[in-house]
């Protein structure tokens, strides 16, 4: 076996590197520097391989296309586990494991998982490296993929071993994807083990192993796995929150600069928020990019809530992305990125739905196959992502990489929803907006036009909270208590459909003018509508301008409640309440009492 110099004399990860091995069972090991140079061997390993697909220089710079196996294209709930020692410390809405019978079973799997494989080392941090808020992680990976998009997705190398020093600790990230090679074998494009997938968590121990996919969340460990599964344990025993939030700044043409944060399901317009242009009637604003996916947010010493965005590259959804929709995106994915389950073009670009208005005559598909436009099948997967580092966003905020966070004014809710959430609605406290966002929904992205299969989400963390989910609102209750200046919280839904099953709101940029009531609300501006449900905006309260030929009836409507569906909703709660039984704060279940009571007067 081969082994590149060990660049650590840290005790515990030589330890776990050499352990692994052991298992393993690796051809080589290769601990990555994260240099350029390093790099551009690697992509062209991949190149080699057949994995990746160099993309026309002239056109998109240092970026490569690369198709996964048609069965591994997204993050497999099913597959996912929670293994705390007693399975009422996951919850009802996570998969339990007992951890030693877990343990056992990852280790028959990962023995001899390597062989004919190179194991790479990736020590990461999520956060700047070195701040105190920032926190090490050390992904073993058989998958090159997963090296050069952790090598934009965080911050790899010699830098991080140099912050971990003799003594440092890390999260240790076991990542394999299942498929060692037999000797002489001819490998496949896209290794992985369709079979036998396990995305694990021991929260306890602070460990993460999976196995058998090669994907998104699945396998680059610091993102879903790290900065949110064991990252929402650690806060809540430390004192902070790690959440499914984009963070944003608005600056007013007055220079008053005011930072959200925004929470909302999976591929329900986090990015597009992140990065919104506003539209016309808002000349002279604004709008600064911190974070897409993550937020880490602590108190400080001030009394507010910081917040910070732990990742240091966008791993966002391409379909839908275009001029139009998101600029800035397309800005950022300009050079260096790499895209996945996209189209190639006939020049060497790549393409997905909705990216332009007029179809290109020829593709290759995401499955490698010639694409027409009638040809009835998509050109791209719906789960198609580019990887971009964040600091090529245009508008990325000057303090993004500031290790003290910037201060969050408000949090801001939102699934899709097509029938009875109005556009924006102001939770009455703390309390209430945890209550709110606590019980938030989703339908179904995949669902068929109106088939509004809706699941429950709360806070957007339904497949990320590392613990029992009662206890992380319990947790949230607690922690606004202590809070001098508790940001104001906000219910929004930008996906009211008509009756003839097409969007009321015209959203993307426009969602600016519900933000800019948000900023008038917090800053205490105006005032608002008092409803049993919360406070809503008087029609005249949000800017219209740039909107005036619209259907101004309709968007009456869509900001006000019908006290009936309202309550309908509230009793239909209580299927997703039973589930946690007596770890249920009492904070939320008094919220839902006062709630029915004055819908009932
Ligand atoms: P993850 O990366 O999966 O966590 O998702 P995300 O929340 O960042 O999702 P993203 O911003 O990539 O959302 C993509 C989908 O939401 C696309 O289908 C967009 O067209 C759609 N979308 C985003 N904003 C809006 C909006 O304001 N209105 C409507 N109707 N659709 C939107
Ligand atoms: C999500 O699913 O919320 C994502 C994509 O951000 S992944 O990293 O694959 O989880
Ligand atoms: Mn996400």
């Amino acid at each position: 076996m081969m082994m590149s110099d060990t660049p650590t004399r840290n005790h515990k990860l030589i330890a776990w590197v050499n352990e692994a091995v052991k298992l393993c069972k690796p051809d080589a090991v290769h601990w990555c520097t994260g240099s350029q140079e390093e790099n551009d061997k690697l992509c062209k390993l991949l190149v080699e391989n057949g994995t990746f697909i160099k993309l026309n220089e002239k056109k998109r710079p240092n970026s490569y296309l690369c198709r996964s196996d048609p069965g591994d294209v997204a993050r497999v709930e099913d597959r996912t586990f929670i293994c705390s020692s007693h399975r009422d410390d996951a919850g009802p809405t996570n998969n339990w494991v007992d951890p030693a019978e877990m343990k056992d079973k990852l280790k028959k799997m990962f023995a001899g998982c390597m062989r004919g494989r190179v194991m790479y080392v990736i020590p990461f941090s999520m956060g700047p490296l070195g701040s105190n808020i920032a926190r090490i992680g050390v992904e073993i990976t058989d998958s090159l993929y997963v090296v050069v998009n952790m090598r934009i997705m965080t911050r790899i190398g010699e830098g991080v071993l140099k912050v971990l020093g003799d003594e440092g600790n890390f999260i240790p990230c076991m990542h394999s994807v299942g498929m060692p090679l037999p000797s002489g074998g001819q490998d496949v494009t896209w290794p992985c083990n369709l079979d036998n997938r396990y995305i694990v968590h021991f929260p306890e121990e602070r460990e993460i192993w999976s196995y058998g996919s090669g994907y998104g969340g699945n396998a680059l460990l610091g993102k879903k796995c790290l900065a949110l599964r064991i990252a929402s344990v650690m806060a809540k025993d430390e004192g902070w929150l790690a959440e499914h939030m984009l963070i944003l700044g608005l600056e007013s043409p007055e220079g008053e600069k005011t930072y959200i944060a925004a929470a909302f399901p999976s591929a329900c317009g986090k990015t597009n928020l992140a990065m919104i242009i506003p539209p016309e009637g808002f000349n002279g604003w604004k709008v600064w990019t911190v974070g897409d996916d993550i937020a880490w947010i602590k108190p400080g010493e001030d009394g507010k809530l910081h917040a910070i965005n732990p990742e240091a590259g966008y791993f966002g959804v391409a379909p839908g992305t275009s001029d139009k929709t998101n600029p800035m995106a397309m800005r950022s994915v300009e050079r260096n990125a790499i895209f996945t389950n996209v189209a190639l073009t006939d020049d060497g670009d790549v393409w997905w739905e909705d990216m332009t208005e007029v179809l290109p005559d020829h593709l290759i598909d995401w499955k490698g196959q010639d694409w027409t436009p009638g040809c009835g099948r998509k050109a791209a997967h719906p789960n198609a992502r580019f990887t971009a580092p964040a600091h090529q966003c245009p508008c990325i905020d000057p303090a993004w990489e500031d290790p003290k966070g910037v201060p969050i004014d408000a949090f801001i809710y939102g699934g899709r929803l097509s029938t009875t959430f109005p556009l924006v609605i102001e939770a009455f406290d703390w309390d209430n907006g945890v209550y709110m966002a606590a019980t938030m929904g989703s339908e179904a992205t995949a669902a068929a036009d109106g088939q509004a299969a809706v699941r429950r989400d709360p806070m957007a963390m339904l497949p990320f909270c590392g613990y029992n989910m009662g206890d992380y609102w319990a947790h949230w209750l607690s922690l606004g208590k202590n809070l001098k200046v508790q940001p104001k919280m906000f219910r929004v839904n930008w996906f009211r459909k008509d009756k003839d099953g097409h969007y009321i709101w015209p959203g993307f940029g426009e969602n600016m003018r519900v933000l800019k009531w948000v900023l008038d609300r917090v800053h205490g501006r105006i005032d608002a509508i008092e409803s049993p449900y919360g406070y809503l905006p008087k029609f005249d309260d949000i800017c219209w301008k740039g909107l005036e030929g619209r259907d101004q009836e309709s968007f009456a409507q869509i900001i006000t409640v019908n006290n009936n569906e309202i309550l309908q909703e509230a009793q239909a709660q209580a299927e997703l309440f039973d589930t946690f039984k007596n770890r249920l704060p009492k904070g939320i279940v008094f919220q839902r009492d006062q709630l029915i009571k004055r819908l009932s007067n």
